[in-house]
């Protein structure tokens, strides 16, 4: 099996104080920054953008995976490279050309995720899969942190490895994002996920990021 890693999502940290929360989840042992962008048209809320991910690639050594909930990512994607993102997620509903798309993020040495929202199939991926380092599986209808995870979606989550096995591609990622806690962990793990993304259970956590993590990567 492999080790599962964590990404905490920055949404649910103090937006005024980014660079504190990205330094204390390094510190914490996180493997990743899950960065949420958020254009109010792929979904109804509004994040942030390039400059952002600029500033926080000046703050950690983690990689920056950052998630594109926008319309047209395609439009934008040199720009979040050229700010030092690590990894660049797309949703296929959100761009024409979604092979295009793909290949067009590893050009930029980045590397490519797709996204699946709760009623999206695994079948967006057939095609494309030589051209991902990452799949995402949503477990929430993404734009906001803080919602019930979708327990629809962990069938789901077993078929993505599946089918990224068959094809030799043992060593693509299966993320799942979206009401992650020390509850669902386990689930999504045992699933096949080998990636939690997570917000509110680890900023907004009682127990502190440190044992938050340590908790969600226990299983
Ligand atoms: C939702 C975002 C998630 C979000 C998860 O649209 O893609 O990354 O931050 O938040 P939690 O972990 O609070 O569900
Ligand atoms: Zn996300």
């Amino acid at each position: 099996m492999k080790r599962i890693r964590i990404a905490p999502s920055i949404l649910a940290a103090d937006f005024a104080a980014l660079g504190e929360a990205v330094r204390e989840a390094e510190a914490a042992g996180a493997d990743l920054i899950h960065v949420d962008v958020m254009d109010g048209r792929f979904v109804p809320n509004l994040t942030i953008g390039p400059p952002v991910v600029a500033a926080l690639r000046r703050v950690t050594r983690l990689p920056l995976d950052v998630h594109l909930m926008i319309v047209e990512p395609e439009r934008y994607l040199r720009a979040f490279a050229e700010a030092g993102a690590t990894i660049l997620t797309v949703h296929p509903e959100a761009t024409i050309h979604l092979h295009r798309t793909l290949t067009q993020i590893r050009s930029l040495g980045v590397q490519a995720g797709v996204a699946l929202n709760p009623s999206t199939s695994e079948e967006s991926l057939r095609y494309v899969l030589e051209e991902l380092d990452l799949v995402l599986v949503m477990s929430v209808n993404p734009g906001f942190g803080g919602q019930s995870f979708i327990p629809a979606v962990l069938p789901k989550i077993g078929r993505v490895r599946a089918m990224l096995d068959g094809a030799g591609l043992q060593e693509v990622s299966v993320a799942v994002d979206g009401g992650i806690t020390p509850q669902t962990a386990p689930r999504v793990i045992r699933a096949g996920a080998d990636l939690l993304v997570a917000g509110s259970a680890i900023f907004r956590a009682e127990v502190g990021v440190a044992e938050a993590i340590r908790r969600l990567r226990a299983g």
